[in-house]
């Protein structure tokens, strides 16, 4: 049995308690496969500072990610098309799109590549031809899900339904027995952002084809942790961004466009860059590339898009299965604890991603958030609609865990 030894400080009351945790996760020795431990936390020297569980809003970036695209964005500063030329400008999309595809499980030619998960959002739902019948979401998505699709219903004649959720869940069935004839596209994260419910795409995906309609996935809660294979899954779209659990920096998203989807629409948003031949500059012609690479159309920040190429190959070098199961050992140690302090409420379900969200009955929210904020070594975290939201991920450990659930035990008994 291997063992990975890490000091702590925990911050009880008023003395400084050192405390060696063991940390026995097999998950660390599994993960240690490729790389140590120690050489995966020397990526990300700010988690001996700060107990960060917070990889649901910013995940955080690899040092050695930030330091080739800090390179290739001096470079590129400093000497303009010496650094980058027309080659190297197609290149560096290629890059991503080949590192995007192997994390979507599908062919490089059906990754588009965009700035933003809303950005994506907004140009697949505008090239849509939706002009009558039904948007299927819920009512707890984050908002770039359904705002697309609910200013669309303002222009033309549909319908967008909201499945309500019961105790900040959603109940699959509502969502299932909902989707009929009338059903054009079902839109949802496949990990929640708000209470880390997770779908079952390919469930979802069979349903919604029988009807006829195309099913838009937002994954950018679960890529960079979650298996994906958008092959098994089936999903028409599958949306990710950089920012959160594929630890690269903001600025850049990538999306999955099945080729049947591709073939049928043309791209609502267009520039020089959705062109077969991009660098032919042919006012007249508007002539759209073959593959997914039609629904980008302009220059933008090169240096994220090898940052988040680099990112990936970071954690798929780690291995993603490996990372999930780490990921789902420490919310099932996160669960447990919490699940047994008095007025403490999870929102989550069993069945989650790598998020955990809990309410605290009778006391302040943010004061205890406030409080987490000041210790010593402080917890980084989320409060989402009052709620207190957990997001480990590759760079937590047990010990990070348990320093979090002393320390919050600690304050309940105080305030
Ligand atoms: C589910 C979900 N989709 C989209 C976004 C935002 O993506 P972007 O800022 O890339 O548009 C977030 C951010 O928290 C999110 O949680």
């Amino acid at each position: 049995m291997c063992f990975f030894i890490q000091t702590i400080v925990v911050e009880m009351g008023k003395r400084k308690v050192h405390r060696l945790a063991e940390i026995n996760v097999k998950q660390f020795v599994v993960l240690g496969d490729i790389m140590s431990i120690k050489e995966i936390l020397s990526d990300f020297p700010i988690i001996d500072e700060v107990d960060y569980l917070n990889s649901a809003s910013i995940g955080l970036v690899p040092s050695t990610v930030i330091e080739r695209t800090k390179e290739f964005f001096i470079d590129l500063t400093r000497g303009g098309t010496l650094t980058l030329d027309e080659e190297k400008e197609v290149l560096v999309y290629d890059g991503l799109r080949g590192e995007g595809s192997k994390l979507l499980g599908c062919d490089e030619d059906n990754i588009a590549i965009f700035n933003s998960v809303s950005e994506a959002m907004n140009s697949i739902a505008w090239s849509l031809d939706l002009r009558e019948g039904q948007v299927l979401s819920t009512d707890i998505e984050f908002p770039s899900v359904t705002y697309p699709w609910l200013r669309i219903a303002r222009k033309e004649n549909i319908d967008v339904k909201l499945i309500s959720a019961e105790n900040w869940c959603i109940p699959i069935d509502d969502l299932i027995s909902e989707i009929d004839d009338e059903t054009r596209v079902v839109v949802l994260s496949h990990v929640e952002y708000l209470n880390g419910q997770k779908f079952d795409i390919k469930k979802i995906a069979k349903q919604v084809h029988e009807v006829g309609g195309i099913l838009v996935v937002d994954g950018i809660q679960a890529a960079g942790y979650l298996p994906i294979n958008v092959k098994e899954m089936v999903p028409d779209v599958y949306i990710t961004g950089s920012y959160k659990w594929l630890l690269a920096p903001f600025g850049a998203a990538i999306a999955y466009i099945s080729k049947k989807l591709c073939d049928e629409l043309e791209p609502a948003i267009v520039g020089w860059r959705s062109t077969e031949d991009m660098w032919n500059f042919k006012a007249r012609e508007l002539k759209f590339a073959a593959t997914a690479r039609k629904f980008e159309y302009s220059t933008s920040a090169y240096d994220v898009k090898l940052g988040l190429a680099e990112s990936i190959k970071y954690l798929r070098k780690i291995g993603i299965e490996k990372i999930y199961s780490h990921n789902m050992d420490l919310i099932k140690i996160l669960g447990e604890e919490l699940g047994s302090i008095e007025n403490v409420d999870i929102i989550t379900p069993e069945n989650r991603g790598s998020i955990i969200t809990f309410k605290i009955n009778g006391k302040d929210t943010k004061d205890v958030v406030e409080k987490l904020h000041k210790l010593k070594r402080p917890v980084e975290l989320s409060i989402r609609l009052n709620m207190i939201r957990l997001s480990p991920h590759v760079y937590n450990t047990e010990a990070d865990i348990l320093y979090f659930v002393d320390n919050l035990k600690q304050i309940l008994t105080k305030i």
